[in-house]
C-alpha cells in the first residue's frame, strides 16, 4: 500500500527573469512504513517537494495522492483539513510556542482539532513518554536543549497520529550527538510503531538509517538507493488510544470545521 504517491510533479515560482523551475517532474511513490530521506545540492528543490507532498503548496503540474486522496479535487479549506489531521511537519527550527510548556504545546493540534483539553493533554503525555522527555513536560522551550526541543516538536507532529511524517533538515540546528539521537528516534518510530516518514537532509549519517534515499538535482530525481530491504508493513500505528473519533479516513470530501480558539500553528 502506497501512504502517498506523487506522478509528474512540477512547481514554476515567478514569471518572466524571475521564473524558477523549481522542480521538471518528480515521480515518487512512498510505502507504509518506510523511511524515505531526500538528499540534494541547496536549491535543488527538496523543501519544494515536501511542500506540494505535505499539501502545503500545490503544484504547477501533476498530482499528489496521500492515502489515495488525490490532493487536487480537494478545496484549500478540505487540504488545509487533511494536512492538520493526515500529515505531522517537523522543520529546521523547532516552532514551539515559547510560552506554553512542552506537553501544552504536543497537545495543541488536538485542541485545535476540538478535542477536550484533558484528553489531549493525555494523549500529549503519551507521546513525550515516546520520545523520551516524561520528565520535561512542564518546561517551556526556552528551559529544554534544541534537541529536547526538536523532540517535542516530533511529539506535536506525531500527536495526531499522522499517516504521514515530513520533516525538513530536522537535525540542521542540532549539535552532532543530538542529532543522532533524533536520527534514532525517527528510526524507531518507524521500525517499533511503522510510522511513514519523508525527510530532507543534507547529513549522510542522517540519510544512513533511511530504508531509500532519492538523490535530487536541479528540481529531478537523479537517482535512488535503496539501502534496506522492502518490508511489507501494516500502515502507521502509534501507541496512544484510538478512540475518541480518531482513524479519520479521507476517502470522502473532508467536512470543514472551524478553526477554533487558538491560532494555527505554523504552517497552518
Ligand atoms: N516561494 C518561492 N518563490 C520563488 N522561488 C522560490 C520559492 N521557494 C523556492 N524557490 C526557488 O526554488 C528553488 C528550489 O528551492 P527549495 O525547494 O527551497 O530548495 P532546497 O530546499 O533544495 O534548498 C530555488 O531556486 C529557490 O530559490
Ligand atoms: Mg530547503
Amino acid at each position: 500500500m502506497y501512504v502517498l504517491e506523487a506522478k509528474g510533479l512540477k512547481k514554476v515560482y515567478g514569471e518572466a527573469e524571475a521564473r524558477v523551475e523549481a522542480l521538471r517532474g518528480v515521480d515518487l511513490q512512498v510505502m507504509a512504513g518506510e523511511m524515505v530521506v531526500i538528499m540534494g545540492p541547496s536549491g535543488s528543490g527538496k523543501s519544494t517537494l515536501l511542500a506540494l507532498l505535505g499539501g502545503v503548496d500545490v503544484p504547477t503540474e501533476g498530482s499528489v495522492w496521500l492515502e489515495g486522496v488525490d490532493l487536487a479535487t480537494l478545496s484549500d479549506d478540505q487540504r488545509t483539513l487533511l494536512r492538520r489531521r493526515r500529515i505531522g511537519f517537523v522543520f529546521q527550527s523547532f516552532n514551539l510556542l515559547p510560552i506554553l510548556t512542552a506537553v501544552e504545546n504536543v497537545a495543541l493540534p488536538l485542541e485545535l482539532d476540538g478535542l477536550n483539553s484533558a484528553e489531549a493533554r493525555r494523549r500529549a503525555t503519551e507521546m513525550l513518554k515516546l520520545v523520551g522527555l516524561e520528565d520535561r513536560h512542564h518546561h517551556v522551550p526556552s528551559h529544554l536543549s534544541g534537541g529536547e526541543q526538536q523532540r517535542v516538536a516530533v511529539a506535536r507532529a506525531l500527536v495526531i497520529q499522522p499517516a504521514l511524517l515530513l520533516a525538513d533538515e530536522p537535525t540542521g540546528n542540532l549539535d552532532s550527538q543530538s542529532g543522532q539521537k533524533l536520527t534514532a528516534l525517527l528510526r524507531r518510530l518507524v521500525d517499533e510503531h511503522h510510522q511513514t516518514i519523508v525527510l530532507v537532509t543534507h547529513d549522510p549519517e542522517v540519510a544512513s538509517h533511511a530504508d531509500r534515499i532519492i538523490h535530487i538535482r536541479d528540481g529531478r530525481i537523479e537517482r535512488e538507493e535503496r539501502l534496506r530491504p522492502v518490508r511489507s508493513v501494516l500502515p502507521s500505528k502509534l501507541s496512544v488510544a484510538e478512540s475518541a473519533g480518531e482513524g479519520i479516513r479521507l476517502s470522502r470530501p473532508v467536512p470543514v470545521e472551524p478553526l477554533g480558539r487558538i491560532p494555527p500553528r505554523h504552517p497552518s
